[in-house]
């Protein structure tokens, strides 16, 4: 193989940066993982971001390490003092702030330190990949890409490889087997198109269905028991969902996405709800406040969610709704019938309204996009699959 990866950097030990070092780690990889030194930092103090980034991924829930001894396999430093230690690296991945000038400062850095044979890569969510790497040399760009992994890396199965049009196909194929054997990811190759496949598919899906919720008087509960593992989705449904992801992302990455595609006809899907805008104003961010759509509570001993009154904006106990289009459902069979069932339903019924208008507009809006943004149908099929367990 031309590009043998043996000895990994990643750069920026965040929520991604760590959690992909562990997974690489997890491969038996050597991997560095660095960060910035904090302000004026001396000392032991050079490494405390870095530090405190790799500490918060030996504590997630799930784990990201297949076992604490794995993290032998990382070594911890910084920017300014081991950047040198770049030399050694077979991949090199920044997983820095989302932002365009540090992580095109970061590529030039990068650049007079790689070996010749180093592929870089960025894990972006929607910085175009080509700006990134704007500046840079040919033979740079000719081993840069996009390597988008799906938080948390070790679990989602989606990796998406997005190459510039500068990217020796060579590299591609590389990182696709690599990305598949030797991190075990189902890997999809991505257009360098705002948000890639997954995150634009699903920011439009996520807030079309959330949108539509709001503006036709659906429950909270209601939804949440109806888009669930009965449409073959993970339990977390709608607004659990954008309780663990945090109003303040799902809001933030809509809003910048809409500002990327002013020729998306579909676009203003994107603009979120005024209750979801007086939510993020009122800091109810989901899981990571304490309080969004849920709220989790002790009463009698026990813990048990309250719902947000999108009425009056105060929390009460949530219900369990009995819903008889959902128990016919679940007597269909597998997931085909249930569905089938559920859009032949749609005239009649609300709950199954909902699900055939939602479902049909994320259909509707994947095939519009599909060929300015994915190289096949299936690998949308894959993307929101891997990535999102629809
Ligand atoms: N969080 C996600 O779910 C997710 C998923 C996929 C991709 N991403 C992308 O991965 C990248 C990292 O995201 P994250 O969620 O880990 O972010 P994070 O905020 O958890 O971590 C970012 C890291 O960048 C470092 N940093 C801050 N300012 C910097 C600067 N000026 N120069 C260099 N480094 C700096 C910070 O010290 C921090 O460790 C982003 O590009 C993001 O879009 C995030």
């Amino acid at each position: 193989m031309p590009y043998p990866i043996q000895r990994v950097a990643v750069l920026g030990a965040g929520t991604m940066g760590a959690a992909i070092a562990a997974h690489a780690a997890n491969a038996g990889l050597k991997v560095d993982l660095l960060d910035i030194v904090p302000p004026g930092a001396q000392g032991k103090e050079r490494n405390s971001i870095v530090k405190a980034g790799f500490e918060r991924m030996l504590k997630a829930k799930p784990p990201a390490l297949m076992e604490q001894s794995l993290a032998e396999n990382i070594r911890l430093g910084n920017f300014e003092d081991d950047f040198e230690r770049l030399k050694e690296a077979d991949w090199i991945m920044e997983a820095i702030i989302e932002r365009l000038e540090p992580k095109q400062e970061l590529m030039a850095r990068i650049e007079r330190v790689a070996k010749e044979k180093a592929i870089i890569s960025t894990n972006t969510s929607g910085i175009p990949i080509a700006k990134i790497v704007e500046g840079r040399s040919e033979a740079f760009k000719r081993r840069f890409l996009g390597t988008h992994f799906f938080n948390p890396p070790r679990y989602l199965k989606l990796l998406e490889i997005i190459p510039t049009t500068d990217t020796d196909p060579e590299v591609v194929e590389y990182m696709r087997t690599f990305g598949e054997r030797v991190l075990g990811k189902g890997v999809v190759i991505a257009k360098d198109t705002p948000n890639f496949i997954g995150n634009r598919v699903g920011s439009y899906s996520g807030m079309q269905a959330m949108n539509y919720a709001l503006n036709n008087g659906y429950g909270i509960e209601e939804i949440d028991a109806i888009t669930g593992p009965l449409i073959g989705r993970p339990n977390t449904a709608t607004f659990r969902l954008a309780d663990q992801v945090g109003l303040d992302i799902m809001v933030g990455v809509a809003q910048n996405l809409y500002e990327l595609i002013p020729e998306d006809q579909f676009r203003e899907e994107l603009l979120p709800h005024e209750v979801l805008l007086r939510m993020v104003k009122a800091n109810l961010l989901g899981n990571k406040t304490g309080s969004g759509f849920y709220k989790r509570v002790q009463r009698a001993g026990k813990t048990v969610f309250d719902v947000l009154d999108l009425e009056t904006f105060e929390y009460r106990p949530a219900q369990n709704p009995k819903l008889p289009i959902v128990q016919t459902a679940q007597k269909q069979g597998d997931l085909g019938a249930r569905l089938r069932f559920l859009v032949s339903k749609a005239d009649e019924d609300r709950d199954a309204r909902y699900i055939r208008d939602t479902l049909m507009h994320s259909l509707m809006y994947a095939a519009w996009r599909a060929a300015e943004i994915a190289h096949s149908l299936l690998d949308i099929d894959h993307a929101m699959e891997w990535g999102f367990g629809h």
